[in-house]
């Protein structure tokens, strides 16, 4: 089996874990069983991750779309996601791993929201991996978020719309401060974004994979990273271009 290069691995990596409920059913089971399977693939794709020496990990955990699930799967995660953050935090913390939360978080109950911010405060002066978890997200609400944001500070004159930069526009993304992601891992067989970082998806390396996030682990982030370190990133240029450097 070909080794991955330590030197050139992607300073971020986004996942979309996805397959949960097909693969719940496939055990003739409910869908909050694949779920709560999920939280094992977290676990140790983040300890991978962080034996790597990965610097940023996102996961799509539960999009602004999500809501619109039946109300118990919506309840159940929710319960999932505030019983989990309570649960792993200690060792995410003795792991030196810093949690953050993008999203349109003021939609999620207060139990929640406690969650996060405690996470968040528990952790932050962490210095390992960033582990940040997309939650009741949606790409096109950032980007609105993004230019309301801008628009304001353009109404009070703090900014000019020459100063519109890409650099101003990224520091107005719930991402702001982090690396765009260099990959962008999708489970489950679809082969879509699903409304996902959809600015700082820009030039990410894309890898599909049918395996369902249940049963995903450190191999199959070996393989992504495998298949990415074989990919030419040419970022619009030729590629003898990008052999000359
Ligand atoms: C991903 O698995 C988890 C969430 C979206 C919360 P799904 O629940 O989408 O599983 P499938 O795609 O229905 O199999
Ligand atoms: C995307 O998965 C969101 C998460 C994984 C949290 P979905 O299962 O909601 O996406 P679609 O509906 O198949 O596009
Ligand atoms: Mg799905």
């Amino acid at each position: 089996m070909e080794t991955l290069d330590l030197s050139r691995l992607p300073k971020h990596i986004a996942i979309i874990m996805d397959g949960n409920g097909r693969w719940a059913k496939e055990q003739g089971q409910d869908r909050l069983f694949g779920h709560y399977h999920g939280v094992i693939s977290v676990r140790k794709v983040v300890e991978a991750a962080t034996e790597l020496g990965i610097q940023y990990l996102t996961l799509y955990a539960f999009s602004t779309e999500n809501w619109d699930r039946p109300e118990p799967e919506v309840t159940g995660l929710m319960t999932l996601f505030v019983e989990t953050i309570a649960k792993e935090v200690p060792d995410l913390h003795n792991n030196n791993i810093k949690l953050a939360f993008i999203g349109n978080l003021e939609m999620l109950p207060n139990e929640a929201k406690l969650a996060l911010a405690n996470a968040t405060e528990q952790t932050a002066n962490n210095t390992g991996l960033t582990l940040i978890i997309a939650l009741s997200y949606s790409g096109r609400w950032e980007l609105i978020e993004a230019t309301k944001k801008i628009a304001q500070k353009v109404s009070n004159a703090e900014l000019s719309i020459n100063e519109i930069t890409g650099a101003v526009f990224s520091d107005n993304l719930a991402s702001k401060g982090l690396p765009d992601p260099e990959l962008m891992i999708r489970t489950s067989g679809e082969y879509r974004i699903s409304n996902f970082l959809l600015y700082q998806l820009a030039y990410a390396e894309l890898y599909f994979t049918d395996t369902r996030w249940p049963e995903f682990r450190k191999e199959h982030l070996e393989q992504a990273l495998l298949e990415y370190q074989s990919r030419e990133r040419r970022f619009g240029k030729t590629s003898d271009q990008i052999n000359q450097l």
